[in-house]
């Protein structure tokens, strides 16, 4: 499961199912909703149940005490993943009405909303009207506008169902993957590094010419070697951590933005 899931505390509804819509309220730049989020609110006291694990227990105190899994549910976003999207976004200013966009490691549907709202994927905003594909190892519930599919992206005939759901060239690939975390961070960094890889790759292969693609970043040592590759077919790249990316976490983004195609 994506660590950065809400689950509601004991008592509170989960997030709206479906969510995803177009409010346009509380946005950052009028793009969509989310990406303002104040830190400052009373903190929940978890007591230690028996049979419920330290870490358990550490892991919820985080969640009841987190101001972004609390937004995220009232807002009704999958998850709390979906304001780094929007905080990233708001500062580098990629995602625009119409555009086309394939979401990578998309479970559960967090940036894929995002994207939805931004590219106005449901065409309720008037204008230009853009498309969201994605695919995730997990099953994953529906999001109004966007299609979104389970299978491994490492795996051929996955990606072919998602070439043919995308029907054409990307705008935007954006890679949120994660593999489960060993707890050995040599190995942690390897997998993620190479799911970062084999995303590039992807961009290379689907991306319209000026075409942008944002991914998650672990620190640890092979990264260097792909920030030569992307600097090669990209204008522009740089990192960032978004606000919401915890202190905590060795995750960043990688935003490369102007793509020319490989000769
Ligand atoms: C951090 S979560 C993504 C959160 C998502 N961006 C959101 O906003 O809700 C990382 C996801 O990557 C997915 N993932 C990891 N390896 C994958 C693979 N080989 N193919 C497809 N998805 C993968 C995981 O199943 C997980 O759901």
């Amino acid at each position: 499961m994506c660590a950065d899931k809400p689950k509601p505390p004991p008592g509170q509804r989960r997030p709206r199912e479906g969510a995803g819509g177009t409010s346009g309220k509380g946005s950052g730049k009028g793009k969509g909703r989310g990406a303002r989020v104040s830190g400052r609110q009373l903190a929940t006291r978890v007591k230690t149940a028996r049979g419920r694990k330290t870490s358990s227990t550490r892991w919820l105190k985080r969640q009841l005490n987190d101001p972004y899994v609390t937004e995220a549910g009232r807002l009704g976003y999958r998850s709390r993943a979906a304001f780094k999207l929007a905080e990233l976004d708001d500062r580098f200013n990629f995602l625009k009405p119409g555009l086309r966009i394939v979401d990578l490691g998309a479970a559960p549907g967090g940036w894929s909303q995002v994207a939805v709202e931004r590219v106005n994927a449901l065409g309720d905003r008037g204008g230009k009207v853009g498309r969201v594909v994605g695919i995730d190892l997990q099953e994953m519930e529906t999001v109004a506008g966007a299609d979104l599919l389970q299978g491994d992206f490492l795996d051929e005939a996955a990606v072919a169902r998602l070439l043919t759901a995308l029907d054409g060239p990307a705008d935007i690939v954006l890679s949120d993957m994660a593999a489960q975390t060993t707890g050995h961070t040599a190995t942690d960094h390897l997998r993620i590094m190479g799911l970062l890889e084999a995303a590039v790759d992807f961009a290379a292969e689907v991306l319209a010419p000026s075409g942008a693609f944002i991914g998650k970043v672990l620190k640890g040592g092979t990264e260097n070697q792909l920030l030569i590759g992307l600097k090669r077919d990209f204008r522009t790249v740089r990192h960032a951590k978004p606000p919401a990316s915890r202190d905590s976490s060795a995750e960043s983004y990688v935003i490369a933005q102007g793509f020319r195609r490989r000769s």
